[in-house]
């Protein structure tokens, strides 16, 4: 079903039970309506007075956030607890590997743990896939590599854009502004997009949205750049703002940042002149006054914090469906 888990899915034909979640790539269009169906009933859940069942009763999860993490190590964690599985979670400062162990070493010693789900957040693209290679016992979750991929955030925000919309989101224009280049949440966001039938614009300077883009995820992809702002969201239906992954990058990509956001910031301004009914999107951090003013974060059009709700509901989907494909869950009742 995912490229790189250990198993492979086409949209019609016989179709084998995802084993991993590393990434969006490889995820069929029926794989990823059928993870958004399960997250809405993973939100009819959170909307109980007791956000709790028993359907991972005894099963476990390890969140191994080698980088660092606000809100998806603390969704992941919900997430298991919310249905009543055992999460343990560890950093890379208080494991092991502070002391030099190997990441295939500290798996190894995780996975004779047995845990049922292990999930990865690691600062080199394909991490998790690698784990998933040699880890075949343990369902893998990608909670974001390198400048790969972070597929759980783009489920959140497919989630969030159908709640918004009361439909899946399709033949939409979404603008992506930002540091393209280096963010793995664009390029999940980019391939659900395109699976789902938006037109997806990238927006930004040609040192983070370079040309080439526009030919990286196929011939005829509906992936434009754009260098100037009011043209890359004009009529825009969705903008997602993305931080300046400083972390991520090797020199300088812009000259300064007071440049950069007077020709890259979402502000009122430049909603009201190009793009006055678009929704917004950021999967944070924020960087209040570069990518986005306070008053564009904190409006009415801002869908920042239904992302975040979404986020628990999506991880619950996540761990639900690999466990329940191994054979290890109850139904959610
Ligand atoms: C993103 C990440 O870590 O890739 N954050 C997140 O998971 N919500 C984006 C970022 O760090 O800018």
């Amino acid at each position: 079903m995912n490229s790189s888990s250990s198993s492979s899915t086409k949209d019609s034909g016989e179709q084998l039970p995802l084993r991993h979640l590393l990434g969006i790539a490889g995820l069929s269009l029926t794989d990823l309506v059928l993870l958004i169906q399960n997250a809405e009933l993973m939100c009819e859940v959170l909307q109980r007075d007791i956000k709790k069942v028993p359907t991972l009763r005894g099963r476990s999860v390890i969140n191994a956030f080698l980088e660092p993490s606000t809100r998806t190590r603390v969704s992941f964690e919900l997430a298991a607890k919310r249905l009543s599985a055992d999460a343990v979670n560890i950093s890379a400062s208080g494991s092991s590997i502070s002391k030099g162990e190997s990441l295939l070493d500290t798996a190894h010693t995780l996975q004779a743990m047995v845990p049922d789900v292990l999930v990865v957040r690691h600062e080199c693209s394909g991490a998790p896939h690698f784990l998933a290679r040699f880890l075949p016992n343990t369902a893998i979750i990608n909670g974001g590599d390198g400048t790969h991929e972070h597929p759980t955030q783009a489920l959140l925000d497919m989630l969030t854009l159908k709640q918004h919309f009361s439909e899946m989101p399709t033949g939409r224009i979404i603008a992506i502004v930002g540091d393209v280049v280096h963010s793995r949440v664009a390029r999940s966001n980019i391939l659900a997009h395109l699976l789902l039938g938006n037109e997806v614009r990238l927006v930004g300077p040609p040192t983070l949205v370079p040309k080439e883009l526009e030919r990286s995820y196929g011939v005829g992809a509906k992936v434009k750049v754009f260098h100037r702002l009011a043209e890359g969201v004009f009529g825009a239906d969705v903008i997602m703002c993305l931080r300046m992954q400083k972390e991520r990058m090797i020199g300088h990509f812009v000259p300064d940042l007071d440049e950069y956001s007077r020709n890259y910031g979402i502000s009122s301004r430049v909603l009201k002149n190009n793009a006055p009914t678009a929704v917004i999107m950021h999967p944070g951090p924020l960087n209040r006054g570069v990518e986005i003013t306070t008053e564009v974060a904190d409006s009415s059009a801002s869908l920042i914090t239904n992302q975040v709700t979404s986020g628990i509901a999506v991880r619950m989907a996540a761990l639900h469906v690999l466990i329940a494909n191994r054979g290890g869950s109850q139904k959610v009742e």
